[in-house]
């Protein structure tokens, strides 16, 4: 058997601002699961249960109140090598144009100039954006800007990708559109991902494996495998045999737990 590139165990995160016990939050509390190389996996929960919390953990940005986070076997302690992390904000830098955006990342993966600039073409060209290559984030729509985001973070070449609610800023259609690029790309490539989403069609159209998580704080409710076949079509694969048990599976958890956190307020 494979060993995991991403272990979870027995996680749980207080964030403990000045004034003590009293305004501190536990905001996950025992977390354990793994991620087999290759393996997609997406996280849904209500929203405030911890998503962005445990990709910082992931992403070495936190560190835990309790437990162990290992990437690729390494106990993460500081910002460990080899992850893309793209942001819910898509932290394009303003003043560079599209294509410089992405040679940044080429450039942190250690490539010189010309290899970085050919990289970030083939990777604009490949999410569609060739002729918006010496355009400002400022002149870009919101899909664009995201797309250049993953190209960034693609160029970077990274191991393990993490993406927190990638989408969540996009409209409907401009979502099915970027969503597919996504997938697409993703597919291709093999890597490792953990995304966190609070959509649950989208958690299962892209990913091998859902992960529910419960209410604040945060603990994984269950797990659901997906094993529909790839590729997949970003909204076509709602239409497959067995993508709507899985929606009512997830939908039933993520009900009672937000009906939870409704009566409690
Ligand atoms: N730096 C922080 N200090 C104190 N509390 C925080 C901090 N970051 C997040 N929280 C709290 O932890 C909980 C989980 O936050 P987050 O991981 O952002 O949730 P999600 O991404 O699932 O919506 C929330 O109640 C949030 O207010
Ligand atoms: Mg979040």
């Amino acid at each position: 058997m494979l060993s995991p590139e991403i272990a979870i165990a027995g996680v749980s995160l207080r964030f403990a601002p000045p004034g003590g016990e009293v305004r501190s939050h536990l905001a996950l509390s025992d977390v354990s699961f793994t991620v087999k190389p290759g393996e997609f996996v997406a996280i849904i929960g209500p929203s405030g249960c911890g998503k962005s919390t445990l990709l910082r953990l992931v992403a070495g940005l936190l560190g835990v109140t309790e437990g162990d986070v290992r990437v690729g076997g390494t106990k993460v302690e500081r910002v460990p090598g080899g992850i893309g992390f793209l942001f819910q904000s898509d932290a394009l830098l303003p003043w560079k144009t599209a294509l410089e955006n992405v040679v940044m990342g080429a450039t942190l993966a250690g490539r010189d100039r010309a290899e970085a600039l050919d990289k970030a073409r083939f990777l604009l060209g490949e999410i569609g954006l060739a002729k918006s290559a010496d355009k400002y984030p400022s002149e870009l729509s919101g899909g664009m800007r995201k797309r250049v985001a993953l190209a960034r973070t693609m160029a970077y070449e990274p191991r393990v990708f993490l993406l927190d609610e990638p989408f969540s800023a996009l409209d409907a259609q401009t979502r099915i559109h970027v969503g597919n690029r996504f997938l697409k790309i993703l597919e291709t490539l093999g890597q490792t991902v953990i995304v966190v989403t609070h959509d649950i069609d989208e958690a299962i159209a892209m990913a091998d494996r859902v992960l529910v998580m419960t209410a604040s704080p945060g603990r994984i409710a269950r797990a659901f495998d997906v094993g529909l076949p790839r590729p997949r079509d970003y909204y076509g694969t709602r239409f497959e045999p067995g993508f709507r048990d899985l929606q009512e599976g997830i939908w039933d958890i993520l009900r009672r737990e937000m009906e939870g956190v409704l009566a409690r307020d």
